[in-house]
Formats: structure tokens, C-alpha cells, sequence
């Protein structure tokens, strides 16, 4: 619910269990005031007198001064000396914007975003939007605002729209939304952050003084950070406390951080990256930002990330498959890498059908004069000397079995050494005069031109159009450098690396809008774009290239910070591992895959009878219990970034099913007695586990006897309500 009380001029965004409040100072300045635990009382028209003069910064608005003042939208130029959410260049080179409240509308539901993935509303959902203009007189400027709040999700989106009435000017910088908190005596930040193969390992570091930012200047979301961070109280835990998160709907180049200042005030911030971002607006134009999802619990960090759950997976994800049970699937990949025909596909998908696989995708490696890194890619015609009957009959052949048939593209990438390239050398993102960068032999094909984006359409359209594909792994496998376009003119450059996110976006939309059948998994060397944009249109992504069961508990313990496990694709992979070279038990390595998107990424042929057995098993496991790793609510027990046992719980929505997954990282003969303390259960009911009974409170307080005594020795434990 929102409302706007004419006495206090307060509005006030209500979900279920929160709320978020903020001030009209003075007509003209809108002032943040509360986000947090659902507030039963209205604000009081007091709300003023919490804002006294300080001095020593312009008093830019009478007797207040804008820079200690916490704001729902900054704006550059004005007394604001902190890292600004809007920022721009006028005609007459002035950079001072100055915008105050004009007026708000509230809106039933939520408007889509045009060109930009977003957060929706279906039918029946509790969601309204509310747009409050604010309105620049010197340069005819509007700034408008959204915030939709999402009541039953306990969530609210921003997103930012500038429209321009007055002369040519240039953005430089575009927020979608700062929150500036009056913090807790102190506070923390988290984020995610790694390399390839080492994605979204958790960071928390106390909010000290000045400025901390991660960003993305690299065209996609990236390996090195993801684009999410929180804010919670120093002692927030798992478990309880306050947990504010933010998450980007967005794949491109970001900035998201907290600044301190001089009073305590944390202002955290997230939007695009403000480098390599430039925007061009004329007069009548419009430029809209990217959305933030707003998450607040205070249920801890697990809260928090169950309400970005229920989000991503029942309104960022779309279409088909957003409800329905997935596949059970096997990729070649490293069962082969790039020595692949048609006997070997098939003779590791008749396999796999065996222990109850219904999927068998073809990796890289099937056209063009791709039988390695370095040629062919951009070249999307099957290589008949490794399927004589194409992509057509290997999928009749893959069908036949039973099975559905996925493939493998890289469509957004080219190879130097390709058809494709020696025809259009002008395709690339480049910058005239430098020699391009490229990162496994490839470079990156410049979605912001139409024709490019056309080409990618049309490539991957036609495949999926003549041969009956079922899946599609979309991979994209280096970051942007010497970014430019051919197209655009020198003015436009700065505008390449969004102009291409709008590109990808409309591709993405258009080919999963013409195939809904398909279901389409998102890839960058593993989880190089895993982000709540990308979700919108595949509702998985291929979590990490690191198959490593040890170091994917790591991984998708923070990646569940903001994603589902629905969301993570999970295989597993032969050892010695391909990666890292550990060895570790076939069942421990099914354990760590089934609650995610499971697969396999092996020759089973290659595999004994009794790691047969125990794959089949995972395959039934993953079935019976996917509804609840998917749909259920998970509360993080115990972290392997600082325990030698890693525990992750998760409950069905109607509470009457528990899995406790349990997965020790290192052991000690004699271990020293562990009690496993659960979460969330009805602690009046009695649970069954193993035939034994125990009382929900019992489990909660004093916990499941486990003892770390033998090496990778993980569990999947399951409860029932009685
Ligand atoms: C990178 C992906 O992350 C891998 O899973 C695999 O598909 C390779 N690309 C193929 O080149």
C-alpha cells in the first residue's frame, strides 16, 4: 500500500512486514525517513525537528544543507558533496541540476521498463506503483521517480526516468536509487565478489568512514563482483537481525556501495557505472534507468535472501519454465571438451537415459571450424564432418531415446579466424585506430547496431527453428575492452556499453518469446553474468565452471545470498576434478548438486556399477525432492566460509517437509560432538526423521547430533511433519 498523508507529508510504502518512509521538506525536498520492521504507527509530523542546521556546507535548501540531509534522489551540483545519483552536463556547459518536487501519482500495478528487464506483476498481486515528479525550471528537466512496492513479497523496486523539455544535454550519471540509512551504531557491508571459476565468495567488512564501491567497468555484470550488496546491523546473523539488501536488474557495467558522512549517515547507492556511461538526451527524449530490488528482513541474512527468492524466481523469471519441473540433464563437456561427434553424443546419452536422465546437450565444438578455441565462432552451421546428419539428426537420433535434446551457442562472441569476421571486421566492439583485446581468442559482436543484432537473432532462430532443441546453454565468454562502435558518432561512444545491453535484451526477448518452449540457460565462463537481468529471460544459469563439489559449496552458498538454488545450474563432474585436481566421493558430489538445477558433465560409460547406482539414485533424489529446493524457503545453518561444516536448510512452503543438507569440508577422526540447531520449524509439531521422532523445538534448540569424524561424509537429511 501507498499513501501520502497531506498533514505530515509523509509517504509511506507498506508491504506486509515493512515499511519505507519519506518526507516532503518544505514543498520541495524529498527526505528519506524509515525502511524497516513494518511500522503500525504513522509517522508524526515532528519528523522535521531530526534536521537541524550543521554548518560549514551551502544551506542550498533554506536552512538545511542538502549534505547532511538524507535524500531519496541527490542530484550533483547543488550542497551534496557525496557520491550523487544524477549527474549532468548542460548546454551552456553548466553542471548544476537542481530538482524539486513537482508532484505523485499512484498507480495501480507496475509499468514495464521500456528496453530493460524488470520486476512484474501478475494479475491478483497486491503491487502499486507510486511516480513522484520532481521537475528542474531552469532546464526543463523532469526527474521522476518509481517505487513499486510488491506487499506480499515483503519487496519494493526503484527505477529512475529523466525526461528532457530543454536543450540538449548529457547524463554522466544515472543512479536508479540510494538509501540513505540513519545506520546502526555500526554497520556492515556485504558483497560478493571473485574471479572465474571462484564466483560470489561472501565479503563482510564493518562501514567504516568514506567510500566503498565494487563495481562492474567491463561491459557485463562480471565475475569480479556481483551486482548486489547489503547493509545489515554489526550483529546481524544468519538467523536474526536487520538485512537490507539491494539487488540490480541488470547485466551490464554497475556501481553499488555505501559513502559515510560526516554525522553517520550511510547513503548506499547502486546504478550504472557511471564510467564508460555517457547518455546523450535531446529535447523531448527520455532516458530510463535499470530497476533495484529493495529487500529489507529482520530475519537476518536468510530472510533477507528468501525475499529476493521468491522475487527472482515468481516475477524476475518468466515464461514456461519459471513453474514447472526442469530436465535432469547431461553435458559432454567435460566428458569430451571440443573432440566431439555424433557416435560419442550418443553413446553418452544412451548412458545416461539408463540412470533416468531425460536431457543430453550438445557443448561447444559442432559447427563452423570449431574444433577448438580458436576458429569458427559466429559461424552457426553445423560441422558435417562430425554430424553427417546435422544438428536436425543428431536431435531425431537424441529423440529417438527418449531423451530431449539441448545445444550450446555462443552467439554474442566471434572469432578473428571465422567466416563471419572476414566478412564484417566492422561487427566488433572496437575503437578506431587500437588494436582489439581479445580473451580466448574471441571478440565481443557489437549488439548496440540492429544489423548485429539481426545476424545473432537470425543465426540462432534458424537452428532452433529446423531442428527440435529443447534446451539452450547461452554462453558469452569475455569482458569488454576498447569500447566503441562503428555506428555511432563521437558524441554517442559513451552510450556503446548500455546500447548493447538494450541490444542483448531485445535478442533475448524476441527468441525466447518466439520459442517458449524452449528453456534457455544463461552462461559467461560459468557465472560471469549471473544477475537478476539475465534472469528475466533464462531462468538458470550455468552456476560456476569450477565443478570442484569442495569449492561449490563455497559457490553456491553466495551465490544464495541473492539467488535461488532453482536459479543454479549444478552438475557433476569426474575426478580427479578438472579444475582443481581433488578427489572426492561420487555420492558427496551428488549431494552438493541435487538442490540446484542438477546434472551431469561426465562420460558415465566411464563410471563403476556402483557410482551408477548411486547417479540413478541422485537422478530420483533430485525429482522427489526438487519441489522443495526450488520452491521452499532456505535458511543458511552454518557457513563453509567459517566452519569446517557447511549446513543449509530448506522448507516446503506448507512447512510439513524439511532437507537438512549437511557437507563437511575438512574432518577429524574423534570429531568432537556437533549439534546441527534448525530454523524456521513449527516448534509445537514433531517431526519424523529416520523413523524417530523429535519435537520442533528440541531441533531448534538443542539440534541433530552430527559428528565430523570421516571424511566427506554429507548427508541430505529429510524430516516430515507428524
Ligand atoms: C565456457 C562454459 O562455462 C563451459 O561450460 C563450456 O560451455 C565452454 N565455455 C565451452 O567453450
Amino acid at each position: 500500500m501507498i499513501t501520502f498523508n497531506e498533514k505530515t507529508k509523509v509517504f509511506t510504502l507498506s508491504t506486509n512486514k515493512t515499511s519505507y518512509a519519506f518526507g516532503l521538506l518544505d514543498d520541495k525536498l524529498l527526505v528519506h525517513l524509515y525502511w524497516g520492521k513494518k511500522l503500525t504507527n504513522e509517522i508524526n509530523e515532528n519528523w522535521k525537528d531530526e534536521f537541524c542546521s550543521r554548518s560549514h556546507s551551502p544551506f542550498d535548501y533554506g536552512e538545511y544543507s542538502t549534505n547532511f540531509m538524507p535524500l531519496e534522489y541527490s542530484q550533483y551540483g547543488g550542497g551534496d558533496s557525496r557520491i550523487c545519483d544524477f549527474s549532468a552536463v548542460y548546454s551552456d556547459g553548466s553542471r548544476v541540476t537542481k530538482a524539486d518536487f513537482k508532484n505523485y501519482e499512484i498507480i495501480d500495478g507496475k509499468p514495464e521498463i521500456e528496453g530493460l528487464p524488470s520486476v512484474y506483476a501478475e494479475k491478483g498481486d497486491k503491487v502499486s506503483t507510486l511516480a513522484v515528479t520532481l521537475f528542474d525550471k531552469l532546464k526543463n528537466l523532469e526527474i521522476i521517480l518509481y517505487y513499486s512496492v510488491f506487499e506480499e513479497f515483503d519487496a519494493i523496486t526503484r527505477s529512475v526516468k529523466i525526461v528532457n523539455n530543454g536543450e540538449t544535454m548529457r547524463i554522466n550519471s544515472v543512479l536508479s536509487g540510494s538509501v540513505d540509512f540513519f545506520g546502526a551504531p555500526k554497520s556492515d557491508i556485504i558483497h560478493l565478489d571473485g574471479t572465474w571459476a571462484r564466483e560470489r565468495f561472501v565479503t563482510r567488512n564493518e562501514i567504516a568512514g568514506g567510500n566503498t564501491s565494487i563495481q562492474s567497468n567491463v561491459g557485463v555484470s562480471s565475475h569480479f563482483y556481483n551486482p548486489f550488496i547489503a547493509v545489515c546491523d554489526s550483529d546481524t546473523t544468519e538467523l536474526c537481525g536487520n538485512a537490507y539488501g539491494f539487488g540490480f536488474v541488470y547485466s551490464g557495467s554497475f556501481i553499488a556501495g555505501t559513502e559515510v558522512n560526516a554525522y553517520g549517515t550511510i547513503r548506499a547507492y547502486m546504478g550504472i557505472n557511471p564510467r564508460e556511461f555517457e547518455w546523450v538526451l535531446q529535447n523531448g527524449e527520455s532516458f530510463s534507468s535499470p530497476e533495484i530490488i529493495l529487500s529489507y528482513s529482520n530475519e537476518g541474512l536468510s530472510g533477507m535472501s528468501r525475499v529476493f527468492h521468491n522475487v527472482i524466481r515468481n516475477r524476475v523469471s518468466k515464461g514456461k519454465y519459471r513453474d514447472i519441473e526442469r530436465f535432469a540433464l547431461i553435458n559432454n563437456w567435460e566428458a569430451t571438451y571440443f573432440d566431439i561427434n555424433e557416435e560419442k553424443i550418443v553413446n553418452i546419452a544412451k548412458k545416461a537415459k539408463e540412470i533416468g536422465i531425460d536431457t543430453m546437450v550438445l557443448d561447444d565444438g559442432w559447427f563452423g571450424t570449431r574444433s577448438n578455441d580458436k576458429s569458427g565462432l559466429g559461424d552457426w552451421v553445423e560441422n558435417k564432418d562430425r554430424l553427417p546428419g546435422g544438428i536436425k539428426g543428431l536431435a531425431e537420433k537424441i529423440n529417438g531415446l527418449g531423451m530431449n535434446f539441448g545445444l550450446w551457442f555462443e552467439p554474442e562472441m566471434v572469432n578473428p579466424d571465422s567466416d563471419l569476421y572476414r566478412a564484417h571486421p566492422d561487427w566488433i566492439i572496437h575503437t578506431k585506430g587500437r588494436t582489439p583485446s581479445q580473451i580466448r581468442n574471441q571478440l565481443t559482436l557489437d549488439l548496440s547496431r540492429k544489423d548485429v543484432c539481426e545476424y545473432v537473432e537470425n543465426a540462432v532462430g534458424n537452428i532452433l527453428e529446423n531442428a527440435n532443441v529443447s534446451y539452450v546453454k547461452w554462453d558469452m565468454n569475455r569482458t569488454m575492452s576498447e569500447v566503441g562502435s562503428a555506428l555511432l558518432d563521437a558524441e554517442h561512444q559513451g552510450e556503446v556499453m548500455h546500447r548493447y545491453m538494450l541490444g542483448l535484451y531485445s535478442v533475448l526477448g524476441n527468441l525466447t518469446k518466439r520459442f517458449p518452449n524452449v528453456l534457455f540457460e544463461a552462461c559467461a565462463s560459468g557465472g560471469g553474468r549471473y544477475d537478476c537481468g539475465i534472469l528475466q529471460f533464462m531462468p538458470q544459469v550455468w552456476t560456476s565452471d569450477d565443478t570442484d563439489a569442495v569449492e561449490r559449496i563455497k559457490i553456491q552458498y553466495g551465490t544464495s545470498f541473492i539467488y535461488p538454488y532453482s536459479s543454479m545450474g549444478c552438475h557433476v563432474s569426474a575426478c580427479p576434478n578438472h579444475q582443481i585436481g581433488r578427489t572426492t566421493p561420487f555420492d558427496y558430489r551428488c549431494n552438493v548438486a541435487i538442490p540446484g538445477q542438477f546434472g551431469y558433465e561426465l562420460d558415465l560409460n566411464k563410471c563403476t556399477d556402483e557410482e551408477l547406482q548411486i547417479a540413478k539414485k541422485a537422478v530420483e533424489d533430485y525429482r522427489r525432492l526438487g519441489e522443495i529446493f526450488h520452491k521452499g524457503d532456505l535458511y543458511r545453518i552454518s557457513s563453509p566460509f567459517d566452519s569446517d561444516v557447511s549446513v543449509n536448510e530448506f522448507i516446503s512452503k506448507d512447512k510439513n517437509t524439511v532437507l537438512v543438507c549437511i557437507y563437511p569440508k575438512t574432518s577429524i577422526v574423534a570429531a568432537k560432538d556437533t549439534y546441527i540447531k534448525l530454523a524456521g520449524l513449527d516448534e509445537t509439531a514433531s517431526y519424523e526423521l529416520d523413523g524417530k521422532i523429535y519435537g520442533g523445538d528440541y531441533l531448534m534448540n538443542k539440534g541433530i547430533w552430527y559428528c565430523n569424524d570421516f571424511e566427506y561424509k554429507s548427508k541430505i537429511l529429510e524430516l516430515n511433519k507428524k
